[in-house]
């Protein structure tokens, strides 16, 4: 059986990458788990990773678009005049990167990503600071994790330095389209998928890393407005073991019915729980994971009486968010010496419902590239209200403003930073 399934695996294709860890076993105690070491085949084979930056080619455009009113930009509608891309073999590795104008792909019917969902992807956003110079935030991680995310399916792992390096020669070029006022940004979609013409399912023989750019304002024009959030309990994104570490295009579709059903309820987006045994207590609890593309942070007083920022820890199942590591980073240094506990732990719904009803809750807000931190109401668990701690006529709490703060000081080069 073992050989007959090496044969269905092209040799040329068997090729390893980036290594990975996710748990055999989530509940129980942490020191129950067993970690295992997931490997794509030949990703750590350093000629397969190697990008040369220097090799890379541009056609310019003969059609510059024209720039959209700032006032006009609709979240990923508009893109700029070029693409960067970069196609892999598994027999000579990354080839030559190229800039050309912005096109379509041409795909054949039969290409593996349109069938098995050979696609990561990242999101991150270039800023124009006073002085009028582009800033990347923590590029870095976005390469890292983006690697992560193609090595877990069997995608080809690339050099991210090198591809930082592509990515400041594509963002000069398409400067024009950043918009100077502050909130506004380019936002960056690299994208890598297998290209190989199979409907064979097995590790892709070819693959396509692209990059494509969009001209975005600021996710609330008109001042923070906080939102409200379905706590769903009727279908979970994901699972220990699972890929919801990853950042991975079908992460995403199966999360859109039950964003949908949030809205007819009249939520904004849905908070993603997952039901396990708490072993301290051996109840059965709701915890808290993610919202759709957002990390959650709850700030309350705790039992103790401290002031607690909390979050889920990273264990496999929900995103490693660039935000919530800066988030966190930032609270570290600045708010801890206020008195605070910072915690990356499991907490239920019930720890909130606690909270809110003894008066402990002080703020929730989620956090990610495209809006930075999004200030939460109210959260509908089992058919009531949490009251996430704002007055009526107030759309942001306090430590929600001061990480917004902080975080856009460094992006706009306000506060020189190592991120920058
Ligand atoms: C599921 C999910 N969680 C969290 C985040 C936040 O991640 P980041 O802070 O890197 O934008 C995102 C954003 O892409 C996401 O899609």
């Amino acid at each position: 059986m073992a050989s007959s399934l090496r044969t269905l695996i092209p040799r040329s294709a068997r090729r390893a990458g980036g290594s990975l860890l996710f748990t055999s076993r989530w509940s129980a105690s942490q020191n129950q788990r067993r970690q295992y070491s997931l490997q794509a085949p030949d990703a750590a084979d350093p000629r397969l990773r190697a990008v040369d930056a220097s090799a890379l080619s541009i056609t310019k455009t003969t059609s510059p678009k024209p720039i959209t009113p700032s006032e006009e930009l609709i979240f990923g509608r508009s893109f700029t005049d070029h693409m960067m891309s970069l196609e892999w073999t598994a027999t000579d590795g990354w080839l030559p990167p190229r800039i050309t104008p912005y096109q379509n792909l041409s795909l054949d019917p039969a290409t593996c990503v349109l069938h098995y969902a050979f696609e990561a992807f990242e999101g991150m956003k270039a800023y124009k600071d006073r002085n009028g110079d582009v800033r990347l935030f923590r590029p870095d991680k976005n390469m890292a994790r983006m690697n992560k995310s193609a090595a877990r399916i069997a995608l080809p792992t690339f050099d991210g330095e090198a591809v930082i390096e592509l990515l400041k020669k594509f963002i000069k070029l398409e400067e024009r389209f950043i918009p100077s006022q502050r909130g506004y940004s380019l936002y960056i979609r690299p994208n890598i998928i297998g290209t190989q013409r199979t409907l064979g399912v097995g590790p892709p023989g070819s693959a396509m890393l692209y990059v494509i750019a969009s001209p975005v304002g600021p996710y609330y024009p008109t001042g923070f407005k906080a939102v409200s959030l379905e706590a769903t309990d009727y279908a979970v994104r994901a699972w220990p073991g699972g890929v919801g570490a990853s950042k991975l295009g079908a992460n995403y579709a199966p999360c859109i019915v039950p964003q949908m059903q949030a809205a007819t309820r009249g939520f904004h987006q849905n908070l993603w729980l997952f039901k396990d045994i708490d072993p301290e207590t051996g109840k059965e609890e709701d915890f808290v994971t993610e919202v759709g593309t957002m990390n959650l942070f709850a700030a309350i007083v705790n039992k103790d009486g401290q002031k607690e920022l909390m979050t889920a820890p990273l264990d496999g199942t929900i995103l490693e968010g660039v935000v919530r590591d800066s988030v966190l980073t930032l609270a570290r240094e600045r708010l801890v010496p206020q008195g605070w506990k910072i915690s990356e732990r499991r907490f239920p719904m019930r720890e909130l419902v606690e909270a809110a009803n003894e008066g402990r809750m002080l703020e929730v807000f989620g956090s990610g590239t495209a809006a930075t931190v999004s200030p939460v109401r109210v959260i509908s668990y089992q058919g009531k209200l949490v009251n996430c701690g704002l007055p009526d006529n107030e759309e942001v709490g306090p430590i929600a403003l001061q990480m917004k703060d902080w975080l856009d000081g460094i992006q706009y080069g306000d506060e020189e930073h190592p991120w920058r």
